[in-house]
């Protein structure tokens, strides 16, 4: 079986803390064969502290050439002082920008230990599965003009500029109605074409993508805020959201939040397949951070870590029975009652990071 080669990057905080129980997962599906072969590297505070950057020419060679990346978290007050440039984030942007990674994934699905916990009613998210695809490299965050102006009467201006070439709509509609062939066959595109020229374009060529190649998926569109508005009303309605850099942004994080606490909420960037091998760039990460707060006391929640390690089976090695295993696995520990502090909750078994991660090793083993 061919090589399946992994870079971890842990990064600060809890990042290696929950890195440490996605190593006890390698090293068991190893033991089954998987043939995982690892590399670790600097990324963030730790890596500035060690050579001045926040990610090193030969870490970033490595991400190259790996199948896929594992990241972990950065950042801390530690390196707050540090210079703009070579912040711990700028590590994180460097790798989504070199590996070209074009679309977050992210999911929000809710564990049914979890529902009654949800700011919504517990039916209305109760076995919530659904895919938020953002656009990542594009859009408003990175089109020019970007600007602030002096306008010389006492104002100023801020200017963001929203562009979108065809080329980036269609592979990021690919992507999406590509995911939705491995779940529920549904798409919805979300944008503002009723205000945004950005929008008309972005409805024209996700059409136009779905005629061409994706038929056989079924196509909803819907303008951004009353897709909003219809997340938080009757998010199961959905199966793949397909949106832009900023209303994915803000989408994803409301979509996230149906379900839980930030310790449990994994994402994945995936890039263009490789001409050649077909293979995709990708990255997979928590979307919390480094948790200065907690670092260093054995307490953080690793089941985001360890999800977005699920997502890398399933994406990056299409090894689809062991990702259904793991992420089946967590649902069982929190049947089971396991719970870090931050979703503790009464008459619940009170679990370390690693006492998390060993009872997810215990159940994937079977
Ligand atoms: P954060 O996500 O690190 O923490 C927010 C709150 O959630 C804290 O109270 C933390 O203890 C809790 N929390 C987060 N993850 C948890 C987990 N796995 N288990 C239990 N509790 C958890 O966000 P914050 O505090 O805004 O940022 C802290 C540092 O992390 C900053 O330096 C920030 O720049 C960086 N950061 C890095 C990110 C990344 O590496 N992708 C993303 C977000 C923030
Ligand atoms: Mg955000």
């Amino acid at each position: 079986m061919a090589v399946k080669k992994l870079l971890l990057l842990p990064g600060d905080g809890i990042g290696p803390e929950a890195m440490a129980e996605v190593k006890k997962l390698i090293a068991v599906m190893n033991t089954q064969g998987a043939g995982f072969e690892t590399e670790e590297g600097l990324v963030g505070g730790c890596a500035y502290d060690a050579h001045g950057q926040a990610i090193s020419e030969a870490d970033m060679e490595k991400a190259l050439a790996a199948d896929a990346v594992l990241f972990g978290a950065v950042g801390g007050p530690k390196w707050d002082p540090v210079p703009y440039e070579v912040r711990p984030e700028a590590g994180l942007l460097r790798l989504r920008k070199d590996l070209e990674l074009f679309a977050n994934l992210r999911p929000a699905i809710c564990y049914p230990a979890l529902a009654s916990s949800s700011s919504l009613r517990q039916e209305v998210v109760e076995g919530l599965d659904i895919l938020i695809v953002r656009e990542l490299t594009g859009g408003v965050y990175f089109g020019e003009p970007k600007q602030i102006i002096d306008l010389g009467n006492g104002q100023k201006r801020g200017i963001d500029t929203q562009v979108y070439d065809t080329f980036e709509i269609e592979r990021i509609s690919g992507v999406a109605f590509e995911l939705a062939r491995t779940r529920n066959n549904h798409v919805t595109s979300m944008e503002k074409r009723n205000v945004m020229k950005s929008g008309v374009l972005w409805h024209e060529v996700v059409s136009a993508t779905h005629k061409a190649k994706y038929s056989d998926v079924k196509l909803d569109h819907m303008l951004a805020d009353a897709g909003g508005m219809q997340l938080v009303r009757w998010p199961k309605q959905f199966d793949v959201i397909v949106t832009d850099n900023l209303f994915g942004d803000m989408l994803s994080d409301v979509a996230a939040m149906l379900t839980g606490s930030l310790g449990m909420l994994p994402s994945a960037s995936l890039g263009a397949p490789d001409p050649k091998t077909g293979k995709r760039r990708a990255l997979y990460e928590p979307v919390h951070g480094s948790a200065p707060d907690i670092a260093g006391k054995g307490i953080a929640n690793p089941l985001a870590m360890i999800a977005s390690f699920a997502m890398c089976l399933r994406y990056s090695f299409n090894m689809i029975e062991e990702a259904d295993r793991l992420e089946k696995a967590i649902s069982a520990v929190l049947d089971e009652g396991y719970r870090t502090s931050d979703i503790m909750s009464e008459g619940m078994k009170q679990a370390s990071t690693s006492e998390m991660g060993d009872a997810i090793v215990a159940k994937y083993r079977g």
